[in-house]
């Protein structure tokens, strides 16, 4: 089922190549906003006047949909994923596009007579982007912060009380304007607040660029692009002329930001059919800093952020390890050998963080372009491990997991004597896990019934060495007279 290999990227390939220009595009459209409010500046007569209080009111309107949308979205996911990050994340959205709705809703000529200007729009821009950044900062928190459990727990009171706080806002900003005229709007206060919100959607976006370093997927970097962009707009909200084009800018910016994270996540949508890639994402480069050791703990904490998405391989890492080391054992390996055999074997399946749920979780069998997605984990797996100077050391281990003793296994078709033999024994254990453990696409099978596939496979696709190994190890310990009374 598994012929045919994948292309596997080295550097200098066309991958490598396609991956380096991807930067540079992205590195030019990131930069060229802040070129061109330059320009506007400094160059005399660029700065043109463009006053257009309908195109004004219906372009707000467009950005505040958008990130409502972006919101809402985020919101709809939180009561099946239980994720603080989440929650954040969308409560970042939705109060951006309630308090910059106000921002439109203001604009001269609307509700307001022509040629007022009403302190909502003066404030409710720079507050929209400084609100939305603290919630978009705290969804990217290290799992350590205090308040992060507070937050999981109480998910639903807490959407509930910031969405009534900002309608609150929202309705006062259109009927009693005059109530926020507390709030300071001069150049030293404008510029703590337009520095504070780049530094933390800049925070954000560091904390995206290194999880999307993990995981290269569309929908993080659309992220981070989207960052770059609202950073971006505050120099022009806070220093652009008003209805020159320095300061539309900043409305285009916003837009430029809500399209392409809503392009990015339809790609994911497409894709993954799913937006829970962003936390999890976040909470595998968490644990793979917090890993200074390769302890039981420290790998416990990573195998939770990889497992938490795939309720039938709970444990599943935890017991290939435990039967890895069992034949490492056996078969005499020295303590670095079983080390690196038991360590690839609690992370063997990291890469498998990228794989949709949809292919994943399949209850039939999937199709050839589902398995060719499927069988990217090993290279991933691979990448992953390199990131965590922990794990280097077992990358080639965890790439090498799904190849054939014979030869027809995935990414590199390796054969025999090829295939680490770390991984040639990780490969029996998690072999024998998968055949005793219920899953979604089909149930258990008992030990005695496993046993007899292992038998069978040995020597084709498992390494006969290591399977004889494994079954003295059941018989010497006495699992499978253990396994058989219980059954
Ligand atoms: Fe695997």
């Amino acid at each position: 089922m598994c012929d045919g290999m994948p292309n596997i990227p080295k550097s200098g390939s066309g991958a490598g190549m396609r991956s380096r220009a991807l930067y540079w595009l992205f590195g030019i459209v990131a930069v060229s906003p802040l070129v061109a409010f330059v320009l506007m500046t400094r160059v005399p007569g660029w700065d043109s006047l463009a006053m257009h209080p309908t195109g004004h009111f219906w372009i707000v309107s467009a950005a505040t949909l958008l990130s409502g949308a972006i919101g809402t979205a985020l919101a709809l996911s939180v009561s099946s994923v239980r994720s603080t990050r989440t929650v954040y994340l969308a409560l970042g959205f939705i109060a951006i596009a309630l308090i910059f709705a106000t921002h439109g809703l203001g604009t001269p000529g609307f509700l307001v007579p022509a040629g007022q200007y009403p302190y909502a729009v003066v404030i409710s821009a720079g507050l929209s982007q400084t609100v939305g950044a603290i919630f978009i900062a705290l969804s990217v928190l290290p799992t350590s912060w205090p308040g992060s459990k507070f937050v999981q727990r109480n998910a639903t009171p807490i959407l509930g009380v910031a969405l009534v706080l900002l309608f609150g806002y929202l309705f006062s900003m259109v009927f009693k304007p005059d109530f926020w005229e507390f709030l300071p709007r001069s150049r030293p206060w404008d510029t703590i607040l337009a520095l504070s919100t780049i530094a933390l959607l800049a925070f954000a976006g560091w904390r995206y660029y290194r999880s999307w370093k993990l995981t290269q997927l569309p929908g993080q970097l659309a992220m981070l692009g989207a960052l770059a962009f609202l950073c971006e707009a505050q120099i022009s909200m806070y220093y652009g002329q008003l209805w020159h084009l320095s300061w539309w800018l900043y409305h285009g910016l916003l837009l430029a930001a809500f399209c392409t994270l809503i392009a990015g996540w339809a790609i994911e949508a497409v894709r993954a059919k799913s937006l829970i890639v962003f936390s999890r994402a976040i909470e595998l480069r968490d644990s793979l800093d917090a890993l200074h050791s390769s302890d039981e703990a420290a790998l416990e904490a990573l195998e939770a952020a990889v497992e938490a998405k795939d309720s039938y391989t709970r444990n599943h890492m935890g017991r290939v390890a435990e039967y890895t080391e069992a034949i490492a054992r056996e078969m005499n390996l020295t303590p670095e050998q079983i080390e690196v055999a038991v360590t690839a074997g609690r992370i063997h399946d990291v890469g498998k963080i990228t794989v949709p749920d949809a292919v994943l979780m399949k209850p039939g069998r999937l199709t050839e372009k589902e398995f060719e997605t499927m069988k990217h984990h090993a290279a991933r797996g691979e990448h992953i491990a390199n990131s965590s100077r922990v794990l280097r050391h077992v990358s080639k281990v965890v790439r090498a997991h799904h190849e054939r003793y014979a030869g027809n296994g995935y990414p590199d078709g390796l054969r025999g004597e090829q295939i680490p033999l770390e991984a040639r024994i990780v490969a029996v254990a998690d072999t024998f896990d998968a055949l005793t453990s219920s899953r979604v696409y089909r149930p258990l099978r008992p030990w005695s019934e496993a046993v007899t596939e292992l038998e069978r496979v040995a020597g084709t696709q498992l390494d006969p060495d290591c399977v004889a190994a494994f079954l003295r190890w059941m018989v010497k310990s006495g699992e499978l007279d253990a396994q058989r009374e219980a059954a």
